[in-house]
């Protein structure tokens, strides 16, 4: 396990330019980042979209924005993603279901604007409706991501504000380490919400986030139970085979088909278990970043969370 001081040190790291100049000209960074970040461009990130969907996978995309500190920053990473729509929208995905769309945009709202001094919530609100209706009109989900919990409260509340209007359309993630999260889940799942339930990565106090691993996953599992005897669609979002083993029997339990449900992972981590679970005839979709952001989007993840220095790491060297 990585000790905390190594925190700041991978903060510092995360804004040198001279750092990621040098690293990005190393093989094996480019290596890992190929392994975890599917383009730097739309168009790049197209073909590895492309196969995901041919292995019979679901997809959610994510473009990966720089934190935003200008409105007219937020307006460029909504163009990014009208975009975005416009293209996926004309990609031959598998047959649509009826309970799922094969793909899907997911969005942060700190991208958007959230933390604007000022007006940052209006800001996000105002732009991720604009992402949200273009998303709708053309078929495609949207999920909007759970970031520190000094946004709960303010993401939370713009879902619900988008979910009125484009109800089938909008979910959001929830994270099994906050303390709140499961009042959380009981309140989206009897309002029918299509909720992805990850752990939570980012580094958060012991005031709002259970700590020990083992507490985690125990709090992962309530909620699960919770969102799988709910009215909504629960989106099972880890690499975790105790969590997967025990969605798949809570889902059974709950009297849900296959389809009705559906497992998560992050492109390039667990790539042979997405494969035996789509073989189980389960439902898989793939969560895939793009964009040149990936230096501070990879430094900073490890970061927030010194752990997923280590889960990334042992996602390079796991075949
Ligand atoms: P965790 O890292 O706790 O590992 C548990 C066990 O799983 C390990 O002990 C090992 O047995 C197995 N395992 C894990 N990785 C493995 C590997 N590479 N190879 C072999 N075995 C492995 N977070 C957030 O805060 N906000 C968000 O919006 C999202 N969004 C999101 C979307 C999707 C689709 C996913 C999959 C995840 C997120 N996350 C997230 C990240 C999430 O919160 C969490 O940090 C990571 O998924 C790591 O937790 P896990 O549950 O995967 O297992």
């Amino acid at each position: 396990v990585l000790s905390h001081p190594l925190r700041p040190l991978l903060l510092t790291a995360a804004r040198s330019q001279r750092l990621e100049r040098g690293l990005t000209r190393m093989p094996a960074t480019r290596r890992v980042v190929d392994r975890f970040v599917a383009g730097a461009t739309r168009d790049s990130a197209l073909p590895a979209v492309r196969e995901l969907l041919r292995q019979n996978k679901f997809v959610s995309i994510d473009y990966l924005g720089e934190d935003t500190t200008e409105p007219a920053q937020a307006r460029r990473v909504v163009d990014q993603y009208l975009a975005l729509i416009e293209v996926l929208a004309g990609l031959p995905a598998p047959d649509s279901e009826a309970t799922a769309r094969p793909l899907e945009v997911s969005l942060k709202l700190s991208a958007l604007g959230q933390a604007l001094p000022g007006d940052g919530h209006a800001v996000a609100l105002g732009n991720a409706r604009i992402v949200a209706a273009a998303a709708d009109a053309v078929g495609l989900w949207v999920t909007v991501d759970a970031e520190n919990h000094t946004t709960t409260d303010s993401t939370l509340s713009i879902v619900r504000e988008l979910r009125q209007h484009h109800p089938e359309t909008v979910g959001t993630v929830l994270q099994a380490y906050l303390l709140r999260t499961e009042a959380d889940c009981h309140a989206f799942a009897a309002e029918g919400a299509r909720i992805r339930l990850c752990k939570g990565a980012y580094r958060e106090p012991e005031s709002v986030a259970f700590q020990r691993p083992a507490e985690v996953s125990a709090s992962y599992l309530r909620c699960l139970r919770i969102l799988m005897a709910g009215k909504g669609y629960p989106m099972v979002a880890t690499h975790d085979p105790e969590m997967i083993e025990t969605a798949a029997l809570l889902a059974t339990a709950a009297g849900r088909g296959r389809d009705e449900f559906e497992f998560q992972m992050l492109y390039g981590v667990r790539p042979a278990e997405q494969d035996r679970l789509v073989r189980l005839g389960q439902r898989m979709r793939v969560y895939v970043p793009f964009g040149d952001q990936w230096y501070g989007y990879l430094v900073r993840r490890m970061a927030e969370r010194p752990a997923n220095l280590s889960f990334f790491l042992r996602a390079a060297t796991a075949q």
